[in-house]
């Protein structure tokens, strides 16, 4: 038997494929499709789109306006509010629920939008940086506790650090500090500015505290 293998193997005119060739083909060509969705995942998507995945038109409430979109079966709440609603701020880092940078409020409760599906968002409630802001254009207060404080170094991970903040603080309005480090865990900052986000979310949390009493 396995003489009969070996011939084939070794027969360049056979269109049999040994098992070695096999596993060698599957490593690579698994290793190869799965960084080619990462790193071009947005021709992947318009790729597939052209194929007809199942786009289909949403209504989705974003800081509290109904706004509608093309949607892929699917695809993502980040690359929705990025790349088809123009929201911007919302951040991809990992884009793998890793880094929080991605972070939006979901009917008031933190998600990693990387990891969310935007068709499953229809009837829910989406808070994205751009929507915290009152209407006048007065920062909310964790934004101005930025500014007072000048937290964060390149700003990259601020608004996933931001909407984690508010979430946190509003149903902890006066933490302690290592309170508040221990709640802003899901979110990293590759400019490992931590102790200076800290004291600029600490400073957020007492804008919030006397803004509750004005
Ligand atoms: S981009 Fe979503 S968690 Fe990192
Ligand atoms: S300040 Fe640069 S990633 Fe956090």
């Amino acid at each position: 038997m396995s003489n009969i293998d070996d011939s084939i193997r070794n027969d360049p005119q056979s269109n049999v494929i040994s098992r070695r060739d096999l596993i060698k083909g599957v490593i690579v060509g698994g290793v190869a499709v799965s960084s080619a969705s990462y790193l071009f995942r947005a021709p992947t998507l318009v790729a597939q789109n052209a194929r007809g995945t199942g786009e289909r038109l949403l209504t989705i409430n974003v800081n509290g306006q109904m706004r509608r979109a093309d949607v892929m079966r699917q695809e993502t709440l980040a690359w929705t509010l990025r790349h088809k609603l123009g929201l911007t701020g919302t951040k991809l880092g990992c884009d793998r629920a890793e880094c929080g940078s991605c972070t939006v409020l979901i009917d008031g409760v933190p998600h990693y939008s990387c990891s969310v599906l935007t068709h499953t968002v229809r009837d829910r409630k989406v808070l994205t940086i751009e929507g915290l802001a009152s209407s006048d254009g007065m920062l909310h207060p964790v934004q101005q506790g930025v500014i007072d404080e000048q937290g964060f170094q390149c700003a990259f991970c601020m608004p996933g650090f931001i909407m984690a903040s508010v979430a946190f603080l509003k149903a902890n309005p006066n933490p302690t500090r290592s309170q508040l480090a221990q709640g802003l865990s899901g979110n990293l900052c590759r400019c490992q500015d931590y102790d200076k986000i800290l004291t600029a979310m600490m400073r957020g949390a007492e804008n919030m505290r006397r803004a509750s009493r004005a």
